[in-house]
């Protein structure tokens, strides 16, 4: 059997060699071999480390949500790690690309690791041609975001170069290509890529960003900062989604869950909501294209993935993030918040004494989030409230309705009977000062769905007599 001595080789082949060592997790000595042993007619020894490339190839191209990212060479490109971590959470499959320049900023390993596939940056990688092809490649995905895109790539891609891997692809692409620029503000301002941009618009190319803010630079600032991860994640959300957006350029803030308010260190008071129903209707606002910021309590289910979400524990952050989200045009208070809180909190946890625990827990009240944005100055324009009642439904919500200031209240039967707190189901009654509809008794997803229909139909009806 032949063998090599890795030292021996040059430097570009060792180069070579060891971006795909890595790729495979193997040593460079132990590529070699196998490299060898398959020129040799002979087959390798089982893979123990990583999937080979045509399994990544076969879970890319069998995956729902393709994103083919290219990396660019800025200082920005380190954001591309919590991109693809937002990406994988919403499910989708990442495959990467990075120009030479980009490899300066952040490593192929970092990125293969998050992506769980290999990264490619050779045009003329033979096994990589011959395992996927550059015009596969840039075939195979549904959308192909450039991200950074450097001053220098935007120029090519107005342009039609194509003499790497990256610009290559972009030429051969038949997919919708979104471009996030990144650069310093006096690049982005140049009259050259002012046409560029103007070139890749004509040319039906989407843009997200830049944004206006601090640069990397010292002292410098303005407009070419690169759009952050999860405003890239969403535009990705918003241009692989084809369904109608009847709520696109609204903004929503929902609620969800209960809140946990402490004790001491280890114990707290909290309800049995389980976040089902909060989260359904922020996911439901955000695929009827509504940019949503949901706040959660603590809950046990997944995050929704067209809304941003805040994670808070009492009643008190609660509020200050609800407040701190406005303006919205809606608002979707559904969080079970609790209405009291201990008005001490232990630093330490509290002990038995002789046998005793302490004879009261005084309570204080907590603020009343939905009552806060009905007399807010800012006040959204549809406030919606839930009233989770076990007796006189219609007339505690009616109650709730005018004090609170809200527009409508969506009563529904919390009984310990009907297992509305942690179920999947609910049976609401819609009030508002039009009347009331009651609703059957439906899956929360469903609950959700006709709720945003008549949020839709509301905004609609209002544009009509504007
Ligand atoms: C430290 C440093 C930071 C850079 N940041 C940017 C940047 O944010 N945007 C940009 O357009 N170019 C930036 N450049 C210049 C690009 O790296 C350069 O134009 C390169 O040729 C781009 O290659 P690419 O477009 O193939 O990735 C930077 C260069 C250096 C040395």
């Amino acid at each position: 059997m032949p063998s090599i001595t890795v030292r021996n080789l040059d430097e570009d082949t060792k180069q070579a060699l060891r971006e795909r060592a890595a790729r495979n997790g193997r040593s460079m000595e132990e590529e070699a071999r196998l490299m060898l042993a398959a020129t040799e007619g002979q087959s390798p020894p089982p893979l123990t480390a990583k999937p080979s490339t045509t399994e990544h190839e076969d879970a890319f191209s069998k995956a729902d949500n393709r994103i083919l990212l290219i990396i660019g060479g800025g200082i920005a490109a380190y954001k591309c790690l919590e991109l693809i971590r937002h990406l994988k959470k919403k499910e989708m499959a990442v495959r990467v690309i990075m120009t030479r320049a980009a490899q300066e900023f952040i490593t192929p390993l970092s990125l293969e690791a998050l992506s769980h596939d290999k990264v490619l940056t050779n045009l003329f990688e033979r096994e990589a041609e011959h395992d996927i092809g550059h015009i596969r490649l840039s075939r195979e995905a549904d959308l192909v975001v450039v991200a950074p895109a450097t001053a220098d790539l935007m120029a090519k891609m107005a342009n039609g170069l194509a003499d790497d891997l990256a610009s290559t692809c972009l030429m051969a692409s038949d997919k919708p290509i979104l471009v996030v620029p990144a650069m310093n503000p006096a690049m982005w301002a140049h009259p050259a890529t002012r046409r560029n941009v103007k070139t890749l618009e004509g040319d039906g190319i989407h843009f997200v960003g830049p944004n206006s803010g601090e640069m990397a630079e010292s002292g410098e600032a303005g407009v070419g900062r690169m759009a952050e991860p999860l405003e890239i994640a969403n535009a990705i959300t918003g241009l692989l989604d084809s369904s109608p957006k009847p709520l696109a350029g609204r903004r929503a803030i929902v609620t969800s869950g209960p809140t946990h308010e402490p004790i001491d260190p280890v114990r707290y008071i909290a309800n049995r909501s389980s976040g089902k129903q909060g989260h359904a209707i922020a996911e439901a606002l955000g695929r009827a294209g509504a940019e949503v910021i949901l706040v959660s309590g603590p809950v046990n289910i997944p995050d929704p993935k067209h809304a941003e979400i805040i994670h808070v524990q009492t009643a008190r952050e609660m509020q200050k993030m609800v407040e701190t989200a406005l303006p919205a045009d809606i608002a979707v208070m559904v969080a079970a918040v609790a209405d009291w809180r201990s008005a001490e909190t232990a630093d330490e946890k509290m002990k038995k004494q002789d046998g005793k625990g302490p004879d009261s827990l005084a309570l204080t009240e907590n603020p009343d989030i939905l009552k806060g944005l009905g007399h807010h100055h800012n006040r959204p324009q549809l406030l919606i409230g839930f009233a989770a009642e076990t007796e006189k439904l219609e007339e505690h919500g009616r109650a709730k309705l005018k004090r609170k200031k809200a527009d409508w209240i969506l009563a529904n039967d919390v009984s310990a009977e009907n297992g509305v707190m942690g179920g999947d189901n609910n049976t609401i009654r819609l009030l508002s000062n039009k009347g009331v509809e009651a609703w059957p008794t439906m899956d929360k997803t469903e609950v959700a769905e006709r709720l945003v229909e008549r949020i839709v139909a509301h905004f609609e009806t209002e544009t009509v007599e504007t």
